[in-house]
């Protein structure tokens, strides 16, 4: 049973299903205003090593709708461990708040967290992953194309970064088909590759041919080519992922209905066209409003407490 969400990997296939569902039901009752303060008076801490809009603003406004409240813990100054160590951060958390939401660099911070606190821990983004994104893609890849995943490709273009890589974890428990095309040396690391073959039931495809790749896809998917901490790449990643400009001609190679998705935010004239951003193939807002929805599911599942005032994993702690 979910305790944090660190990573797609930790979930089953029906637990994501799951997730999806609530988000569903949770949008709907957000969009006809029926009230589900179901995390009444409970308190999220955010920390962020990293900037953010839609992430920072998703989990207030989240948290708030559910009847909490969220404390803002600005730590782009220091790196989670730095002034005191990691578990001691989470023992002291522990104390005082409901559950952690971490942006950081490094993946093992979040990782440690999640094992030194009582309280559920989500990943917002480190430099190898990005769960909460993918799951509110993949509601808004399901309100476009349908409940099944099986029946689609998804073809991202460009660097195989932590949001590619949360992908290739969502196609390791459902069976979606994805292809990765990329520049050499850039692709979505070896390991994270080798378990979504393993564990796929749909296709998964690393390749450097970017035709190959968009043919009889039905979502066309990108990203900044330069992601946050590697900004002294920048002249040299620009000159590389050039070729991987998703542009008019390129989406023109994919289904006729493909959907063109981007977690944001977009260097606009980079990695996307405006004419594609704003087309009528993009949802990229759909997504941005996804993260609302499916983070609450998210937060809903993990800090709900049963009669004792304990969420699942105070509970499944207390029993050790
Ligand atoms: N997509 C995403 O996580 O956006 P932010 O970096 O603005 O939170
Ligand atoms: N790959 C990007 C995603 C931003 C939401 C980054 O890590 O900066």
């Amino acid at each position: 049973m979910l305790h944090d969400f660190v990573t797609l990997r930790d979930l089953t296939a029906d637990e994501i299903l799951g997730l999806l569902d609530l988000a569903d039901d949770l949008k709907r009752r957000q969009r006809k205003g029926i009230a589900h303060r179901l995390l009444d008076g409970q308190t999220l801490a955010m920390i962020f090593e990293k900037p953010s809009l839609r992430t920072r603003v998703t989990f207030e406004a989240g948290i708030f709708q559910l009847g909490g409240h969220a404390i803002v813990m600005d730590s782009s100054q220091s790196r989670l461990g730095e002034r005191e160590s990691v578990p001691d951060v989470a023992r002291n958390l522990d104390r005082w708040v409901d559950g952690v939401m971490a942006r950081t660099f490094s993946h093992e911070a979040v990782v440690e967290l999640a094992e030194h606190a009582s309280i559920p821990v989500i990943n917002a983004l480190t430099d190898k992953l990005h769960p909460c994104q993918v799951l509110a893609d993949a509601q808004t890849l399901r309100e476009h194309k349908g409940g099944d995943f099986s029946s689609l490709k998804l073809a991202f273009v460009g660097d195989g970064n932590n949001v590619c890589a949360s992908w290739f974890n969502f196609a390791a428990r459902l069976p979606l088909n994805v292809t990765l095309a990329c520049p050499k040396g850039y692709e979505v690391e070896e390991e994270i590759h080798a378990y979504a073959q393993q564990h796929a039931k749909g296709e998964i495809v690393v390749t450097h041919d970017i035709e190959s790749a968009l043919k009889d896809a039905d979502v066309i998917y990108t990203d900044v080519w330069i992601s946050m901490g590697q900004e002294e790449e920048s002249d040299k990643r620009k000159r590389i992922f050039a070729p991987y400009q998703v542009n008019a001609k390129l989406m023109a190679q994919a289904k006729h209905d493909a959907i063109f998705m981007h977690c944001l935010p977009a260097k606009r004239g980079f990695e996307v066209t405006d004419d594609v951003m704003d087309g009528p193939q993009s949802v990229v807002f759909d997504e941005a409003e996804n993260r609302l929805h499916a983070q609450k599911a998210i937060m809903v599942e993990l800090m709900r407490k049963d009669d004792d005032g304990l969420s699942r994993k105070r509970r499944a702690r207390l029993k050790f």
